[in-house]
């Protein structure tokens, strides 16, 4: 903490010192938790805009500078550098891992890969077309069911179990849901595989056939992972640690997670952008379509554009964009027409005034569709990608959380707007 304070006098000439807090990067911050205390009033902050909700150690971002580091490792050098898995260790256990410490990992986790037998019952009951997200949702919640047998939360090693289920089981989860959706059987996972090599084969493989995995495939679905890992206190994340605050199971936490990210604010931004780009259908449609985003009236928005945090650029987007190119290009498929579309939309857009006096640039889904799709995975299972990559940023968070002696029971305060006191009418007088 700095010796620096923020003097705060009210109407009535009271005083009240609020701690200024420094981190190891990033703005100061005010330490508000005595001021309803101390001067009756709550702080107003909808969106939590300008709220830290907790200190954490795991993710930084400095949205001027289009930077993101996972345990101060800048994205750009993991995405060039590592590996998915790398990465996952990196973030749970706040170091890179020695070469025997990665090995284990990675055998940990493919150890873990396949569910509960009885699980895959669920399946059965969903419709053939239930959207994979309510899938994945309701489906991890059901692991608290399955796997309550280690999940003393003051445990360090059943913390570390949990991890490891969640990390290992996501990709069959999602898998399940996608075989489902094709009518097509599930496919056990394999532990010669590699994280995304066997979650290739569980999504394409069929019985009938031997089934090649897809290199370039499976590297770009890696560097996806490692981009999506995590990104501190976002919707979905500050939503597990909400749930998990109140010491609620935290598969059902990482649930709770997995739905917040389905929105199209959050996660579920790439499949919009898709369906965005669909519907724009033509480069000579941009104009209309960027008009449309800037019109107060119209609900309609860039999908893709615009993020919280970062102003200036998204450095995720950047390796992203990089990337498609070269992806597209090695699969054989850089003539997408989606691809051109998104570039010009992107030029048109980044050259209005709109979007330049408002600091709207493209953000990380606005091309992690567009590889998807190329890669044949088909636009409902983008945000279960994207839940895949990020579960690791949510179990790390949930570990910190849990171990953190300042944790409390999340519970924000509210500007009441609603009628005043007043009394009961019996229904005859109303
Ligand atoms: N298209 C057109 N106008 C936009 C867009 C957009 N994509 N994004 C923001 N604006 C405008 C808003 O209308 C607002 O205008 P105003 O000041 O005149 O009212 C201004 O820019 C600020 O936008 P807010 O919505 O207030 O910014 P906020 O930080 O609350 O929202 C968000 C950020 C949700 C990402 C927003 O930019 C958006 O809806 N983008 C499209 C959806 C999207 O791509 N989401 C993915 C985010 S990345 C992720 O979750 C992985």
């Amino acid at each position: 903490m700095s010796q620096d304070a923020y003097r705060l006098k009210s109407p009535s000439g009271k005083e009240t010192e609020l701690p200024v807090l420094s981190g190891t990067a990033g703005p100061d911050v005010l330490d508000i938790s005595k001021l309803y205390a101390q001067q009756g009033v709550f702080t107003y902050d909808p969106g939590f805009a300008a709220t830290g909700s907790c200190s954490s150690n795991i993710t930084f971002i400095d949205g001027e500078e289009g930077l993101l580091m996972y345990r101060g490792y800048p994205v750009e050098q993991l995405a060039k550098s590592s590996s998915f898995l790398e990465v996952s260790y990196l973030l749970l256990h706040g170091e890179l891992p020695t070469v025997d410490e990665l090995a284990d990992f990675e055998s940990t986790i493919r150890r873990h890969t396949m569910l509960n037998e009885g699980m895959l019952s669920f399946f059965k009951g969903f419709r053939y077309d239930a959207h994979p997200m309510a899938m994945l949702s309701a489906v991890v919640g059901s692991m608290s069911a399955y796997y309550h047998d280690k999940l003393d939360a003051s445990n360090p090693q059943h913390r570390d179990i949990f991890a490891h289920r969640i990390l290992a089981k996501l990709p069959t989860i999602a898998a399940a849901a996608y075989k489902l959706n094709c009518g097509q059987p599930f496919i056990y996972p394999r532990n010669d595989l590699n994280y995304c090599e066997n979650l290739l084969q569980m999504f394409f493989a069929v019985p009938a056939e031997p089934y090649e995995i897809d290199q370039v495939a499976a590297e770009a679905i890696d560097l996806l992972f490692i981009l999506h890992a995590d990104h501190e206190q976002n919707c979905s994340t500050s939503t597990v640690r909400m749930a998990g605050s109140s010491g609620a199971n935290p598969y059902s936490a990482v649930a709770a997670g997995i739905s917040a990210l389905w929105g199209p604010a959050h996660g579920g931004a790439n499949e919009a952008v898709l369906a965005m780009l669909e519907e724009i259908g033509d480069v000579s449609q941009i104009g209309k379509y960027v008009d449309k985003a800037k019109d107060k009236n119209d609900p309609f928005r860039l999908m893709g554009f615009g993020h919280r945090v970062y102003k200036n650029f998204d450095p995720r987007a950047t390796i992203i964009r990089k990337m498609a190119h070269k992806i597209l290009g090695r699969l054989g498929r850089v003539d997408t027409p989606l691809y051109d579309l998104a570039l010009a939309l992107e030029e048109v857009a980044l050259k209005d005034e709109y979007f330049i006096e408002k600091r709207l640039y493209p953000n990380v889904d606005f091309y992690s569709g567009i590889i998807y799709r190329a890669l044949g995975i088909p636009t409902s299972m983008f945000t279960v990608m994207f839940a895949i990559g990020r579960s690791v940023g949510w179990t790390a968070h949930w570990r910190e959380m849990i171990g953190d002696s300042e944790t409390r029971i999340s519970r924000p305060r509210q500007l009441y707007t609603g009628p005043a006191k007043r009394d009961y009418v019996p229904i005859d007088k109303r």
